[in-house]
């Protein structure tokens, strides 16, 4: 095979893993976004102290962004589907995973 040829494979390789993965990179990319918005005004005790629903979350990352957490709308988005799925009503209790 030519380097073309090779080339051609790898970037296929490559955008088909970029979508698999896609879920999973909105892990860490909410990870990075609770760390950068969250973390000002107090740590992240009381963030995982909570269990709430996900409209609950979504207000309560409105207040935030009200009180000054510097999100976007799609970031906020992103950690509100973060925070539904690690501290929603039944993840088990007790402190960051
Ligand atoms: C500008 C300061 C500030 C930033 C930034 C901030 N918070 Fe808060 N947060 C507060 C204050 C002040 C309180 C206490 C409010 C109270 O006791 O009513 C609080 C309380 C909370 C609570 C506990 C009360 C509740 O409503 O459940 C949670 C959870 C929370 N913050 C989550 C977050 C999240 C998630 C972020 C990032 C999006 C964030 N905070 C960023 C100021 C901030």
């Amino acid at each position: 095979m030519d380097a073309d040829g090779r080339r051609w494979i790898g970037l296929t390789l490559a955008l088909a893993a970029a979508g698999g993965y896609a879920l999973a990179q909105r892990q860490p990319e909410a990870g990075k976004l609770l760390q950068a918005a969250c973390v000002q005004c107090h740590d992240l005790r009381p963030i995982a102290a909570q269990r709430k629903e996900r409209a609950a979350w979504r207000r309560t990352v409105n207040e935030m962004i009200w009180r000054g957490a510097p999100l976007l709308p799609g970031e906020a988005a992103i950690l509100v589907d973060y925070l539904a799925a690690e501290f929603g009503r039944d993840a088990p209790e007790g402190g960051l995973r």
